[in-house]
């Protein structure tokens, strides 16, 4: 290896992930062993040599969280110990961030606390995707790029060619992401009220904007449980909507999420694969979109110091290149 070159190693998160954005950097997948201690500790080796090196972790702290998230430590960690050059995690995911305020007494920041955690261990740069709330990227003193799905979500619903399409969000607090899309499609806006009764429970107010005899694309950061979503499509539904598509860039599919979209009146439910599903069999109206290419090219150019940010500036991106 020579001084300064790529290494991307994986924890368990997500292996393939870590492959196929190996494809589109054009480097193999850095050799790294994190396995368990018979009392179930995480026992990690890095076999390559990375002294010197540009390295960067690729694991997002999806479930088992706890378990990806000291995976993730302890590679940071080691990678340290080895004399890497400068460690930057992927979080494809974020976990925990739906943690990033106190909206009551006696709550825990825990986005915080992980952004600490990750820091002390020795990260210097974070990549991630479509967090959860954007203000997280300030609970780190080290450079977070921010990527956003859109160009990989909005460019398939792009070559569907949806006539009279509205984009839709969920809920308030997405509605900016939503009307991110609908420019990006050229569509026009729509938004649902939605309240949270408990964390596992939402309520449907009322629906903002026409989208009688329209055809929807509702668009969220995630699906966990479903149940946010689903209840849109419904709301949307009554108000006379045609065709529904849901996209959203983490598929989280907690609990039955699957089984809740598998029964909604929905057209199609587009991911990305932030999150591994190849475990999950989803029916055959699901269709994952890989940001395989996205995650490699923003690692190429934070490799080469160039601009991120150009990368969204289009309406379309052309993703391929190697190192
Ligand atoms: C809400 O603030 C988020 O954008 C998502 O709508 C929500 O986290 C999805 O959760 P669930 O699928 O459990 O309703």
């Amino acid at each position: 290896m020579r001084q300064g070159d790529i290494v991307i190693i994986s924890g368990n998160a997500h292996p393939k992930l870590a492959r196929d954005i190996c494809e589109y950097v054009g480097v193999e997948l850095g050799d790294a062993h994190c396995g368990r201690f018979p009392d179930g500790e995480i026992d990690v080796k890095v076999n390559s040599d990375v002294r010197g090196a540009d390295c960067f972790v690729v694991q997002p702290t999806c479930a088992p969280v706890n378990e990806n998230l000291m995976e993730l430590l302890i590679l940071v960690d080691c990678l340290k110990r080895a004399s890497a050059r400068r460690i930057t995690v992927v979080i494809p995911y974020f976990g925990y961030a739906r943690q990033d305020r106190k909206d009551e007494g006696r709550v825990p920041i825990t986005a915080k606390l992980v952004a600490n955690l990750l820091e002390r261990a020795g990260a210097h740069r974070v990549l991630t995707v479509d967090l959860h709330a954007a203000q997280i990227q300030g609970f780190f003193d080290v450079p977070v790029d921010h990527l956003y799905a859109s160009p990989v979500l909005a460019g398939y619903f792009r070559q569907k060619r949806i006539p009279d399409l509205v984009v839709a969000s969920p809920d308030i607090g997405g509605s900016k992401m939503a009307w991110g899309y609908s420019k990006r499609l050229d569509a026009y806006f729509a938004m649902v009220e939605k309240r949270r009764v408990s964390p596992q429970h939402t309520e449907v107010q009322f629906v903002i904007g026409d989208v009688r005899g329209k055809n929807v694309l509702l668009v969220d950061d995630m699906i966990s449980t479903g149940g946010s979503i689903v209840e849109a499509a419904r709301a949307l539904k009554e108000k006379g909507a045609e065709k529904i598509y849901i996209c959203a860039t983490h598929g989280v599919l907690a609990g039955n999420a699957v089984e809740k979209l598998r029964k909604a009146p929905v057209e199609q439910v587009v991911i990305t694969d932030t999150v591994p599903v190849e475990d999950k069999p989803l029916p055959d109206n699901f269709h994952v979109a890989s940001v395989a290419p996205l995650l490699g090219e923003a690692i190429r150019r934070i490799h080469h110091h160039e601009s991120i940010s150009s990368l969204f500036r289009e309406k379309s991106v052309a993703l391929r290149a190697h190192v």
